[in-house]
Parts: C-alpha cells; structure tokens; sequence
C-alpha cells in the first residue's frame, strides 16, 4: 500500500494588487453578474473570459423553474465563446457572485460541473487556461492551470478503444 497526496497551487491576492488586464477581466464578471437570471438562487454569479485575440465574452447564471435545465455562468461563457469563436485560444476566465440573501466574501469557487467544462477545452486547445475568482471581499485567487482544480478529471483516454 502506498500513500499519495496531491498539492494545489493558487496564488491570493487583493483587488488593488492585480494587473489591468485581470481587473479589468474581474470587473467584466462583476457587471455580468447583474445579467444574471437567478430568481430562485437569488445568487447572482458572472464570468467573464479573455481569448487570445483579446476579445472578451462574457456568462451570467440562467435559472429554470426545473431547477437542472438552468446553467452556471462559466458554461454559458465558455459555450458561447466555443459557438462564436470555436478555434480561439481561451487565456482566462474570472468569475464572481453576489448573493441577493448573505454576503459571501470568500471568491467563488466553480462548481463541479464548471470545471470539467474547463478542464474540457484547456485538452481541446492544448493550453493552460488561467481561472481568477473573485468574491465581495477584497480576496481574490488565481490558478494559472485551471485543471489543477479538478485533479483525478474524467479524460478522454478513458474513451479510446484498444
Ligand atoms: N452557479 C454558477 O453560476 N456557477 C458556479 O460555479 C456555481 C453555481 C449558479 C447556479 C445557480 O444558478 C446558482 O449559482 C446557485 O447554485
């Protein structure tokens, strides 16, 4: 039997601490998260990503009244961005939430769900793709490989014959 273990690298800084482009990519997340459609969460979250070409495309979480057809707001990002530019090269998402009910400082950490969908087109573009949350507070964390967030991923060489 052997024992293993796995490290997770994320750097915490503060607002004020981060470069223009990642403000600027946070502030994004942070008006789309007023575009949010949460009237059953009342949990406003909004992602904004950069692609390589510098354009920036932004998601916001859309609610169903059959609570699983809704969709979180990186997905809605990282879909639309794969629909209007399915060749670009995704440098970096940042996302953010503001809750109607609590006040939740800490970033926002992407759910499950979230992650393999990232985990998904960092394979498809064979490139790192930076995460920056943010939150209410002052704190906000970067992973410069999104993927380490979501170690023992599902991948698709579980899918390929012989
Ligand atoms: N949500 C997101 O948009 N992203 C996440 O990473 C976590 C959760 C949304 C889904 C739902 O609309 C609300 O937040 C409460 O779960």
């Amino acid at each position: 039997m052997a024992e293993f273990s796995i490290t997770v690298k994320g750097l915490s800084l503060k607002k004020n601490e981060l470069s223009k482009a990642d403000a600027e990519l946070l502030t994004r997340a942070e008006k789309a998260s007023e575009r949010a459609y949460a009237p059953y969460s009342q949990f406003n979250v909004g992602a904004a990503l950069r692609l390589e070409k510098g354009e920036i495309i932004i998601g916001s979480n859309q609610e169903n009244v059959a609570y699983p057809s809704g969709l979180c707001a990186e997905r809605v990002a990282l879909f639309s961005a794969s629909t209007t530019n399915p060749n670009e090269v995704v440098e970096a998402i940042a996302v953010t939430a503001r809750s109607k009910k609590l006040l939740h400082k800490d970033p926002l950490s992407p759910c499950g769900n979230c992650r393999q969908v990232i985990a998904e087109y960092q394979n498809k573009q064979k490139r790192p793709i930076r995460l920056i949350m943010g939150g209410q507070g002052e704190e906000v964390w970067i992973f410069e490989d999104a993927s380490a967030l979501l170690p023992f991923g599902f991948e698709a060489e579980y899918l390929k014959g012989d």
